[in-house]
C-alpha cells in the first residue's frame, strides 16, 4: 500500500463525519430518530444545497446530469484522465434511517476533505456522486439515477412516472434542478454515460453479517438480483351492507388470494428467496364500501439469475390464476440480474483494510445499490460497515461512529490506490 493511501486514511476526521451525518439527519427528521427525505422533495433539495455548499467552500467543481445526479470533483494531476468515483444517495425511505445512502456520500466528501488537508495530489481526479432517487419509495423504481446514467433506461422513459399524489417526476425534477442551479451557479452540465475509471460505494451493511462476526469492514463481492412488479386488481365498488358476497367483484378479496399464492410461489426451505409486498392501496378506502380497486407491489430477490427469472416469470400467471371476478394487470417495473463486482476492486478494498489493521470479510449484498448499475460501466466495488442488529429501512437504524470512521478510512485508501492505476 502506497504512502499517500495511508496518509489519506489517517487524515479522515471522524468527528467531522459525525457532525455532517447529524446535520443531514435534521433534514426531513421524523420521530424515532429517522428521516423522510423523498427523491426530488423539498427535503431532497435542502440536502443538495447543503452538499454543494461543501464543494463551493473547497473549490471543488460541481456537475449535474439531466436526472439530477450530482458530482463533486477534486481534480487530479492528469485532469483529463477518467476519474475514480465514489458516493451513494441522499434520498431515504418514508420511514428511513439516518445512514442508508447518506453515509456513502458523506464518507466520500470526507475523503476529499482528507486529501485537501493532507495536501495529496492524485493522478486521476476523484469525484463524489449523490445519485438521484435511489430508494424509489416516491417514484418507482429504485436506483433510477444510476440506471438512467448507465443507459439501462432513458430519461424519457421515467419522466411521466407519478407519485401517489399525482405529481409527475418531470415536474419535481425540474424544481430540483432549478434549486441546484441557484445554489451552485457554476454547475457544469454532465452528459449521461461518462464511464469513470472505477466506482466504489460505501454503505452500512443493512444486514446482520458483519455485526455477528464482530468485523468492522465488509468487502462486497456483488449484489443479488431483483425484480419489481406493480399489480392492479380491478373489481367493482359496492355497498358493504347490501351487496351479496356471491355477486361481489371485491378487488381486495382477490388481491389477498393472489398475495397468498405468490407467497407459496416464493416459499423457500433454504430461506434464500426474498419476497415482499410493501405497498397495498385499496380504493375507495372506506369501511363500508366493497373495494373496487387494489394496487399492490412485489419486490422479489434472489442471488441466482435462473431462479430469479423462473420466479419472476411465474408472477403474472400466478396472479391470473386467482382472478375470478376481477380483472388483473401485472407490470414488471424492474428486472435486475445479479451482479458480481470486479476482483481488483474487491482486492484493493481488502488490502486497504489489512494495511489499516482492520479485520474484513467478503460478503454479497442483499440490498440493492447504485453500484449495480455502475458495474455495467466500470470496475466497481463496495465497502460495508456494520449496523446495529442489521436493522435498516427503519428509523431505528444505527451504526457505531468508530465503524463509520473505519469505513471512511478504508474508502480513502482504496480511492487513492485506484486513482494511481
Ligand atoms: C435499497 O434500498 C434496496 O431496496 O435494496
Ligand atoms: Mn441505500
Ligand atoms: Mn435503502
Amino acid at each position: 500500500m502506497r504512502g499517500p493511501s495511508l496518509a489519506a486514511a489517517a487524515a479522515i476526521d471522524g468527528d467531522r463525519l459525525q457532525d455532517r451525518l447529524a446535520r443531514f439527519a435534521c433534514i426531513g427528521a421524523i420521530p424515532g430518530n429517522g428521516v423522510n427525505r423523498a427523491a426530488f422533495s423539498a427535503e431532497d433539495i435542502r440536502a443538495r444545497e447543503l452538499l454543494v455548499g461543501y464543494a463551493v467552500a473547497r473549490g471543488w467543481d460541481i456537475a449535474c446530469d439531466p436526472i439530477g445526479n450530482l458530482f463533486l470533483r477534486r481534480g487530479g494531476l492528469e485532469p483529463q484522465a477518467p476519474a475514480v468515483l465514489t458516493g451513494s444517495h441522499m434520498d431515504s425511505q418514508p420511514r428511513g434511517g439516518r445512514f442508508d445512502g447518506i453515509y456513502g456520500v458523506l464518507a466520500g466528501v470526507e475523503v476529499l476533505e482528507a486529501l485537501d488537508a493532507a495536501g495529496i495530489r492524485t493522478r486521476r481526479p476523484i469525484e463524489v456522486v449523490a445519485w438521484s432517487n435511489e430508494e424509489g419509495g416516491r417514484f418507482a423504481p429504485c436506483t433510477m439515477g444510476s440506471m438512467v446514467h448507465a443507459g439501462a433506461r432513458s430519461l424519457d422513459e421515467v419522466l411521466d412516472i407519478r407519485d401517489a399524489q399525482g405529481v409527475r417526476l418531470a415536474d419535481a425534477l425540474s424544481d430540483t434542478l432549478a434549486a441546484t442551479r441557484a445554489a451552485a451557479p457554476a454547475v457544469i452540465h454532465r452528459p449521461f454515460g461518462l464511464a469513470p475509471a472505477a466506482y466504489v460505494e460505501a454503505h452500512i451493511e443493512q444486514g446482520p453479517v458483519l455485526e455477528t462476526a464482530g468485523c468492522p469492514i465488509g468487502v462486497v463481492t456483488g449484489i443479488q438480483g431483483m425484480q419489481w412488479f406493480e399489480i392492479e386488481v380491478e373489481g367493482e365498488s359496492a355497498h358493504a351492507g347490501t351487496a351479496p358476497l356471491s355477486t361481489r367483484r371485491d378487488a381486495l378479496r382477490e388481491a389477498l388470494s393472489m398475495i397468498a399464492a405468490l407467497q407459496q410461489l416464493a416459499a423457500d426451505p433454504q430461506d434464500v428467496t426474498r419476497f415482499t409486498v410493501g405497498r397495498l392501496r385499496v380504493s375507495p378506502d372506506s369501511p363500508n364500501s366493497v373495494p373496487g380497486h387494489v394496487l399492490f407491489t412485489v419486490d422479489l430477490r434472489h442471488p441466482d439469475a435462473d431462479t430469479l427469472a423462473r420466479l419472476g416469470d411465474a408472477v403474472e400467471p400466478t396472479c391470473r390464476a386467482q382472478a375470478r371476478h376481477c380483472a388483473v394487470r401485472v407490470r414488471r417495473t424492474l428486472a435486475d440480474a445479479p451482479v458480481r463486482f470486479a476482483a481488483h476492486v474487491a482486492d484493493t478494498v481488502e488490502r486497504s483494510a489489512r494495511a489499516l489493521g482492520l479485520p474484513s470479510l467478503r460478503l454479497p449484498s442483499g440490498a440493492t445499490h447504485d453500484a449495480l448499475y455502475m458495474a455495467s460501466l466500470c470496475p466497481t466495488g463496495m465497502v460495508f460497515v456494520p449496523c446495529e442488529r442489521g436493522i435498516s429501512h427503519n428509523e431505528a437504524e444505527h451504526a457505531d461512529p468508530a465503524d463509520l470512521t473505519a469505513g471512511a478510512r478504508v474508502l480513502a485508501a482504496t480511492l487513492v490506490e485506484l486513482a494511481e492505476r
